[in-house]
């Protein structure tokens, strides 16, 4: 199985001999980082990605300010993984969304990109009254401003920060690996989350912790200000051989 997902390569023809070569190394290590996520800590392979390798540029037309959506390019999928490119204006959004059972790698080829990430707290502190009211308690893992070049973010299906929402504060270009992809129906549907701006009421008299470094969300439907309009990569190609 391993063999035959080495099987692929990135191919340009105006690429130099040499440059093939180190594209498909690139492409190997996607598809092994992939199939090896929950093993090993991949950072320091997709950390030599650029945006020369997958040809983007900040001054492209998907990252021009005032565009009001954020652009996915599609790059690859199969059962066990995807790989795609969102690429976010300045001020662009990408809402608060979770990525059940799923392991998922984060490149910021360009850019400074404000990240807030959350995994959920342990279930047995919501209470039966919070769940009625259709919330879940969450933990803060990240709040803060990823600036290109750094290195590659990896949030796995129970921590990492699992649930993350993207704020571009300049053009920027994000890389995703997850694997496996969303599929809704094997249960790994994409679903969005509103932040609750106050705590639940409790029924009871324990303390419900929802102050620093907590927060309540609760399941939304996608923003109706939340374009995402695909459009396709125009890169090197990934072929399966
Ligand atoms: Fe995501």
């Amino acid at each position: 199985m391993l063999h035959s997902a080495l099987n692929f390569s990135f191919t340009n023809p105006t690429y130099s001999k040499n440059m093939d070569l180190h594209l498909t190394l690139h492409d190997h290590v996607l598809i092994l980082l992939a199939k090896l996520a929950t093993c090993v800590r991949p950072s320091y392979i997709t950390d030599s990605i650029t945006a020369a390798d997958v040809s983007l540029a900040p001054n492209m037309s998907y990252f021009r300010c005032g565009t009001p959506k954020i652009t996915y390019l599609h790059l690859y999928e199969c059962k066990d993984f995807s790989i795609g490119i969102f690429c976010l204006p300045p001020r662009g959004v990408i809402p608060l969304h979770n990525h059940p059972g799923m392991t998922v790698f984060s490149k910021l080829l360009f850019g400074a990109l404000y990240v807030k990430s959350y995994d959920w707290a342990e279930a047995s502190q919501d209470s039966a009254d919070v769940q009625l009211q259709g919330l879940r308690l969450a933990k803060v893992k990240a709040d803060g401003i990823l600036n290109a070049p750094c290195e590659t973010s990896v949030l796995y299906p129970e921590d990492g920060g699992n649930l993350h929402c993207f704020t571009a504060q300049s053009a920027c270009a994000v890389l995703d690996v997850l694997g496996p992809p969303y599929d809704d129906g094997s249960g790994r549907h994409c679903q969005y989350y509103n932040v609750s701006s106050s705590a639940p009421s409790a029924g009871d008299s324990k303390p419900l912790p929802g102050s620093d470094g907590y927060a309540w969300l609760k399941e939304s439907e996608q923003p109706k200000d939340f374009h995402l309009v695909g459009s396709t990569y125009m890169g090197p190609r990934i072929l399966d051989n």
